[in-house]
């Protein structure tokens, strides 16, 4: 008795103790974007765009997603080491979220730093209507690090200017380096102009959630800035300097601001001839002197692979082809494989193995089958004329070396491997399941280059 009347006493002061439960609505839209005469049918969630949550390390993260579109969704948690339940890719394992439906994510997400995340069905409509989201995991052990920090989000729109939208995969986009946006916006502007406070220790989250373009990134006017974090993930600083940020990659830069008032630092993006201006960044306000500025992050704490005792995995991404069976058929009767590829939208590959469509309910078997809490190093191979950037959902993995060019160790969840190169990344297998393995320019994914890794 005196127990459940304490229980009771206490029980309010549980439920405000509680975490508290984000609500995530995917629906239709109109807005028209920068420059256009008509408006666009985007879909947003919550109707932002970008809709940015913060999250604690290691401390319950909870969202209800209610899908009010008229197809099925998902939400993918992209970079976040959440169970194999969380993970938001249909059928593995949860079944996709119906018109009107509601699904609770939950989870603790274990590593801080910048993630996005986004739907894993008909990824390369929604990503082009504008549905995804930033979630940055906050790190206790941030604290003071930075004077102010601002988030940039890298998208181009394929909206006509009456506001219609251009198809989202085309097949002379998804063949090659995918269907690029003329619409360039930093969270949905056009050179967005940002204030910071002259002398302050700036951090900028950048994250990239276009669906195809790769920008390489450049501060004029700052002086230094370095990388600081890889896909949230802190490293050792490097010269941010034309640093490639493929699709669904994420790059935290640190700098300090100039100390004088009115001065301009442009984010441009140097891949063309002419540097591309993104955004603007302004010194003004009371200006800061950081005395001690040490602009790096602390540790990553992420499972470190055991190189010595690693299992390799050859992954060579390659044009497309059919299963060897047709291919023979094909071959007796004189059928160019090519043709037949295109008419079924396959165009590319991983190992020869390809998984076209959104075909997410029919699974190929997987590419691996590895046990949980070995060391694995797989060797990427792309052996075609375009850039990948591979994504492993539901791991970390330490980029290691590069048979190009000099690359900085560093911890990501999605590599970019450029046409010949050859990269070795580095991971232990994680929490049992069958985690998604695929190309983050979406065109790409959808005609083949998807797969999955078994972890047992
Ligand atoms: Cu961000 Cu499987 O994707
Ligand atoms: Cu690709």
């Amino acid at each position: 008795m005196l127990l459940s009347g304490l229980a009771a006493a206490l029980a309010p002061r549980m439920v405000l103790a509680a975490p508290e439960s984000h609500s995530i609505t995917a629906r239709a839209v109109p807005r028209t974007l920068p420059g256009n005469a008509g408006p666009s049918t985007l879909w947003l969630y919550n109707e932002k765009y970008p809709l940015i949550f913060r999250a604690k390390r290691n401390e319950p993260f909870t969202a209800v997603f209610h899908n009010e579109l008229r197809e099925h969704s998902t939400i993918h948690w992209h970079g976040v080491r959440v169970p194999y339940g969380m993970d938001g890719v249909p059928y593995m394992p949860h079944d996709p979220v119906k018109p009107g439906d509601s699904f609770t994510y939950q989870f603790s997400p274990p590593d801080p730093g910048t993630f996005f995340f986004h739907p894993h069905c008909n990824t390369v409509e929604a990503l082009g209507r504008g549905l995804a989201g930033v979630l940055i995991v906050e790190d206790p052990r941030d604290q003071g690090l930075f004077d102010l920090e601002h988030v940039l989000v890298l998208k181009d729109w394929r909206s006509r200017p009456d506001g219609s939208f251009g198809d989202f995969l085309t097949d002379a986009g998804a063949a090659r380096a995918g269907t690029f946006g003329d619409l360039r916006t930093v969270n949905g502007e056009v050179m967005p102009t940002l204030t910071v406070p002259p002398g302050a220790r700036v951090r900028l989250r950048i994250l990239n959630v276009d669906s195809t373009r790769i920008p390489m990134l450049n501060l004029r006017g700052a002086a230094n800035p370095v990388v600081i974090a890889t896909d949230g993930n802190a490293c050792d600083p490097f010269a941010l300097n034309g640093w490639r940020l493929g699709p669904a990659m994420r790059a935290d830069v640190a700098f300090i601001a100039p100390t004088k008032s009115g001065a301009e630092i442009v984010l441009e993006d140097v891949f063309s001839t002419r540097p591309r201006p993104l955004a603007k960044l302004v010194t003004a306000g009371d200006g800061l002197r950081s005395t001690k500025a040490v602009l790096r992050l602390p540790a990553a704490e992420l499972p470190m692979p055991d190189l010595k005792a690693a299992t390799t995995l050859d992954i060579q991404l390659l044009a497309g082809s059919l299963d060897p069976a047709l291919e023979s058929w094909a071959k007796q009767n004189g059928v160019s494989v090519d043709e037949l590829c295109l008419t079924q939208k396959v165009f590319w590959s991983i190992n020869r193995q390809t998984w076209p469509g959104a075909a997410h309910d029919r699974k190929p078997p997987p590419l691996f089958e590895l046990k949980s809490g070995r060391s694995y190093v797989a060797e990427l191979f792309n052996g075609t004329p375009h850039q990948h950037p591979m994504h492993l959902h539901g791991h970390t993995f330490r980029v290691l070396s590069s048979s190009e060019r000099d690359l900085p160790p560093h911890w990501a969840d999605t590599v970019l491997v450029r046409p010949k190169e050859r990269i070795r990344i580095g991971f232990v297998a994680g929490q049992p399941g069958d985690w998604m393995f695929h190309c983050h320019i979406i065109e790409h994914q959808e005609t083949g280059m998807m797969s999955y890794l078994r972890v047992a």
